[in-house]
């Protein structure tokens, strides 16, 4: 009999545990910063693109251009056309986050490479 209740102390506590953890992994992956590479891709093609495009007059950009610190360090100080205006000036700080995973994750010096051409 008192054995029983102590086994089920210990599942109800393990139980407990697993669930706290379960919680926690949510929240933190809710509070994490983390960009859409597939969503970035579509905001770059979509805005980006539009005045990047190869022969363009703005000169033609893709994740090549760069490679992924230089990204990095062009999105931390995310300032566009030679530092003249903001890169929010296209598109909101959560689609710009997506576009910068997408273009770091494909920069020139990164394991998929991709020039995203349009
Ligand atoms: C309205 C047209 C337009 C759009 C949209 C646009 N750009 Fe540009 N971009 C320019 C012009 C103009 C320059 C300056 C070219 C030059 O100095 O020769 C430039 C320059 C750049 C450069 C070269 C470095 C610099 O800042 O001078 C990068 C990289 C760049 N753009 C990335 C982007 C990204 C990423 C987006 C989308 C978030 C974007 N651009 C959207 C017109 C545009």
């Amino acid at each position: 009999m008192q054995s029983n209740r102590v086994y089920r102390l210990i599942v109800l506590t393990a139980a407990s545990f697993a669930t706290l953890a379960l919680f926690s992994a949510l929240a933190a992956g809710a509070n994490a910063p983390k960009g859409s590479e597939t969503k970035g891709r579509a905001f770059y093609r979509q805005l980006c693109k539009d005045c990047h495009t190869k022969g363009a007059k703005a000169g033609e950009v893709s994740p090549l251009t760069k490679t992924q610190a230089q990204w990095r360090l062009y999105f931390q100080k995310g300032k566009h056309a030679g530092g003249t205006e903001p890169l929010t000036k296209f598109m909101d700080e959560s689609k710009l986050l997506d576009v910068q995973v997408f273009l770091i994750n494909h920069a020139a010096d990164s394991p998929q490479p991709e020039t995203c051409g349009k």
